[in-house]
């Protein structure tokens, strides 16, 4: 066990859940195995507590660092951000130009706020369509972070996420009051949100969803969806926190042609520096002054100053081409590794979202050993891949000659029933579930 699986029992008696992000947990990889806490991250190369490196072929921060690790020109941004003062009685002007630069690439949008996190800027753009619409009630479709007005779909009816986040959310803590207030409905479903819309119509403030992503609207979805929120007075939310910058300078709504009424960015937008940001149409966001919507660290210099680097890097640099092209490299090369090894594996997701199931009854079992075969040849691997700027065709190349050994390594084991007797700690847990502190 390394310094990290150390570092990681200590913080599951100091830190509830051991870490900030459930995606972030070891036991969601490789348990007692995976190198949990990393000494430094540059490019694809991440550095764990021992010194051991590994290129990242997995997650890349969550989505969030599109450039790659530590890109040269954010970190500048950053560090001049920090030589001129991050913090001061007076505003930061970098807030200005980067709305001027997030409309310009969205010109339906007319204005825009700030905040640091992907789950706060959708409950700031869900405080804003309740305040403009005067109305509670919110329909919505897939994951949308950590807060009470999502979490209330759980509440009652305990398995209203599952499809959306992941069965078994539990919504303690949560207010009973919230009961009934947010709905969900599935992608390419209209008749759900009809449905929903048909009961509660009146009381809508918000539809809610990302414009794709896992899979893509069918049967002009979007436009019936855009023209129930118009006709219904819902303010139209797209959460691109995850899908934004990843197809396209901007959402990957410019590229389907809905325009919503409010867009919502973090993630991808500042290279992993924090920041998120709720783009609208004036007329909605402008409502974001009959409430109370304002706090101190969202006034903090670097978080623009890194966005307006990345956004302005990705344009320049024609990112969007680049990691299309790595992720597409990605999938087919697990397609060909997988036919040439005889392992029965299906891709799926936009190529810059992609991943890979393995066909199997043991499905979890054999993707924990493709886990810990790839971290012994020098990679943090997943069945899923976020590709960066940074990531390059023989980058891509190198990684494959190493998956199709592994994968031959997967086929043999299965064949001969051995997947078990080749792992060398427990099956990796996905899904929501309860750390207990001591013995997890
Ligand atoms: C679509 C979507 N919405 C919201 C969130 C929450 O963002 P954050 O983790 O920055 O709070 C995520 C994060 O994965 C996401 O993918």
């Amino acid at each position: 066990m390394g310094t990290g699986q150390e570092l990681y029992k200590k913080a599951k008696c100091i830190i509830p859940g051991g870490t900030q992000l459930l995606s972030k947990r070891p036991e969601m990889f490789l348990p007692d195995l995976w190198p949990a806490y990393y000494r430094s991250a540059k490019g694809i190369t991440v550095t764990d507590l021992d010194g051991n490196e590994f290129i990242d072929m997995s997650i890349m921060g969550v989505g969030a660092c599109i450039l790659g690790y530590g890109d040269p020109d954010v970190d500048a941004a950053a560090k001049a951000a920090i030589d001129n003062g991050v913090m001061c009685t007076l505003n930061a002007p970098e807030e200005v130009e980067l709305a001027e630069l997030l409309c310009e690439l969205h010109p339906w949008a007319g204005m825009a706020r700030y905040a640091r996190s992907g789950g706060e800027a959708m409950s700031l753009a869900i405080r804003i369509a309740r305040a403009h619409t005067g109305k509670e009630k919110v329909a919505f479709c897939g994951y949308h972070g950590w807060t009470d007005w999502y979490l209330a779909a759980n509440l009652g009816a305990d398995n209203s996420l599952d499809g959306h986040l992941m069965p078994g959310l539990e919504p303690a803590g949560v207010p009973r009051s919230l009961r009934d207030t947010a709905f969900p409905f599935h992608f390419n479903q209209i008749e759900q949100l009809k449905d929903i819309v048909a009961k509660h119509g009146k009381d809508l403030a918000a539809i809610v969803m990302e414009p794709g992503r896992e899979i893509s609207a069918e049967g002009g979805f979007l436009e019936q969806v855009r023209e129930v929120a118009s006709a219904t007075g819902a303010v139209l939310i797209f959460d691109e926190i995850t899908t934004g910058f990843r197809m396209t300078a901007g959402g990957i709504h410019l590229m389907i042609g809905v325009n919503p009424d409010m867009a919502v960015f973090a993630k991808s937008m500042a290279n992993g520096y924090a920041m998120s940001a709720v783009i609208g149409i004036s007329e909605v966001m402008e409502s974001a002054q009959s409430t109370f919507i304002s706090s101190t660290n969202w006034t903090e210099r670097i978080g623009p100053s890194a966005s307006l680097a990345t956004i302005k890097k990705y344009i320049k640099e024609n990112v969007a081409e680049h990691i299309i092209g790595i992720g597409n490299a990605v999938m087919k090369g697990w397609d060909e590794a997988a036919k040439v090894t005889g392992l029965k594996l299906h891709t799926s997701g936009l190529p810059t979202l992609n991943h890979f199931s393995l066909e199997y009854p043991n499905e979890t079992e054999l993707t924990t050993l493709f886990i810990q075969l790839m971290l012994e040849r020098g990679y943090l691997a997943f069945n899923q891949f976020k590709p960066s700027f940074a990531h390059k065709q023989e980058d891509i190349i190198r990684y494959i000659t190493v998956v199709t050994e592994v994968f031959a390594i997967l086929k043999e084991a299965n064949d001969s029933g051995t997947v078990m007797n080749k792992l060398k700690g427990p099956v990796a847990r996905r899904g929501f579930y309860r750390l207990t502190s001591k013995k997890d």
